[in-house]
């Protein structure tokens, strides 16, 4: 991407009791019992040894039925059809080094539901609103937050958390009115936290996983991954708060500055690999096969088991009611199925009553699913990807191309595509009403226009379009565009910084010429 010269100048804790959850389904029907209302004592000073860690502990002591003890999660071979699932008696322990079935196909996380089931909608809803806001350990996060539903075997102790999740669901109510006339349009910034994008839901749990497996003395010598920038930042990060080495391999000039230097802040083994991102995907899958080293990637199931809780969360900051659509970008194409096995799961047992519309979107020079879904999901041709400034979903073999198809067509889902200068625009007409999001925003905001432009999304509709990154981490695009300096782009929305010589009479010149033409309220 070019840079600008016209940026170039100077314009450019307190302690708290660990609660037990809110009493909420009968005793009688319930293996747990109903617990007391939330206590409120005294903030008191730990002793020097002492961290969040052991009050959860000896609350977990404490507790009338370990939780843990009464809910378990495997890996089992991915199905296509609902049908099919409980067809097979294959199935692996999460404790297991494992990424693909006996038949190499993907696998799933499957909760044991009837054990869940034991509880109605209400007490989950409950349970989970209870823990919100906290920094009881581990619940103070939004994904351990949902632990029964994550990986409800693991220890508490073994978790690596930085409280990700619980992610702000933004009201974008000029951005709805000024360009939509939508009134009830929401965009959940999953790309504010920790490592800037909604990679720290899954890779929570996958490092917690590796942490457990490594006290177990499992073999393994660190974790690695292929990335398109976020994954390896996440990794990196979350491995670095455990002391657990990891490896990430980066497809090089195809990331943006801020996403490489985050792994490398981080101490992870960095190798910039002269290749796209699923030459170094093909790369770490021959590594891995041969070396101890533990593959992170969404190929990996259990990173998904965390990025679902991200629709459970959308479900509960609307009160436990479901919004009509939710558009993802999607690349490697995990995301999308995570969303719909949230909202699936909150739907099955009872925390609402349906799943909504999903939108996948993607950039049309990274368009596999798109072009799958036109065929009438007839045949699905990888594409060699091209660049885009949409650099984190520049993908044209993805991993989880199967898993999007059921997500897409158990939710009457739809697939739309955005070009560069569609996607570009979305991003600073957004920006310009207060957001400040990443360019994979603006290829889901280009696929909802075009939705609400053919009439699909009606203006009443409550849809949420899903943020996955934090904007600062692209800024070089930012800068091109409102430079003006992307070749065959016209950049209608270039906001540039006007250069003026410091000078009273000058300033007010320019001042006066801004003012008289400056947009009303
Ligand atoms: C910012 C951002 N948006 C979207 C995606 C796409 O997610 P998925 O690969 O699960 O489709 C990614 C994945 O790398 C990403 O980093």
């Amino acid at each position: 991407m070019a840079s600008s010269t016209l940026f170039h100048s100077s314009l450019l804790p307190s302690h708290r009791r660990t609660r037990k959850p809110m009493a909420v389904k009968s005793a009688a029907a319930s293996p747990l019992q109903p617990s007391s209302p939330p206590d409120t004592r005294q903030h008191h000073h730990r002793l020097p040894e002492e961290n969040i860690r052991d009050d959860a502990r000896r609350q977990r002591n404490g507790a009338p039925t370990p939780t843990h003890k009464l809910f378990s999660a495997k890996y089992v071979p991915f199905m296509k059809s609902e049908s099919a699932k409980g067809r097979t008696d294959e199935w692996y322990s999460l404790d297991e080094i494992v990424y693909r079935s006996r038949s190499g196909g993907l696998l799933d996380v499957e909760h044991d539901m009837d054990a869940l089931s034991q509880f109605d909608g209400q007490y989950w809803r409950s349970l989970f609103d209870s823990r919100v806001g906290k920094t009881t350990w581990p619940y103070g996060s939004g994904v351990w937050s949902k632990k029964e539903w994550v990986l409800p075997e693991i220890d508490d102790d073994d978790i690596v958390s930085a409280f990700e999740g619980n992610s702000n669901l933004f009201w974008a109510e000029r951005f709805g009115k000024r360009f939509l006339g939508m009134n009830d349009l929401w965009v959940k910034h999953c790309g504010i936290s920790h490592t800037g994008s909604f990679k720290d839901l899954g890779m929570t749990v996958l490092v917690s996983q590796v942490n457990r497996l490594l006290k177990m003395n499992r073999p393994v010598v660190g974790v690695g991954c292929a990335s398109t920038g976020d994954t390896s930042a996440a990794l990196s990060a979350y491995c670095a708060a455990a002391g657990i080495p990891s490896i990430v391999f980066l497809p090089s000039n195809k990331i943006s500055m801020a996403q490489l230097v985050q792994p490398i802040a981080n101490g992870a083994f960095v190798l910039s690999i002269d290749t796209d991102f699923d030459g170094c995907m093909k790369l770490i899958r021959e590594v891995t096969a041969e070396l101890p080293i533990y593959l992170a990637n969404s190929l990996n199931s259990l990173r998904l088991e965390g990025q679902k809780t991200a629709a459970i969360e959308i479900l509960q900051q609307f009160d436990w009611e479901v919004p009509d659509w939710v558009i993802i970008p999607g690349g490697n194409l995990g995301n999308v199925y995570a969303f719909y096995k949230g909202f699936k799961m909150c739907h099955e047992l009872g925390l609402v009553d349906r799943v909504p519309r999903l939108v996948c979107a993607q950039a049309s020079n990274a368009n596999p699913l798109y072009q799958y879904y036109k065929s009438g999901w007839t045949e699905f041709k990888p594409v060699k990807a091209s660049t885009t400034f949409a650099s984190a979903i520049q993908i044209g073999d993805p991993v989880s191309i199967d898993r999007a198809v059921v997500a897409l067509q158990n939710s009457n889902g739809i697939v739309e595509e955005a070009t560069e200068e569609e996607l570009m625009d979305a991003m600073a007409q957004a920006d310009s009403t207060g957001m400040f999001i990443c360019p994979h925003t603006g290829v889901a905001l280009t696929a909802l226009n075009k939705l609400r432009g053919s009439g699909v999304i009606s203006p009443t509709d409550r849809t949420v379009v899903v943020s996955t990154a934090h904007g600062l981490k692209f800024t070089q695009s930012k800068i091109d565009y409102h430079s003006s300096e992307i070749k065959d782009m016209e950049c209608r929305f270039a906001n540039p910084p006007m250069g003026v010589k410091a000078d009273f009479g000058a300033v007010m010149d320019v001042l006066r010429t801004y003012l008289n033409k400056a947009p009303r309220k």
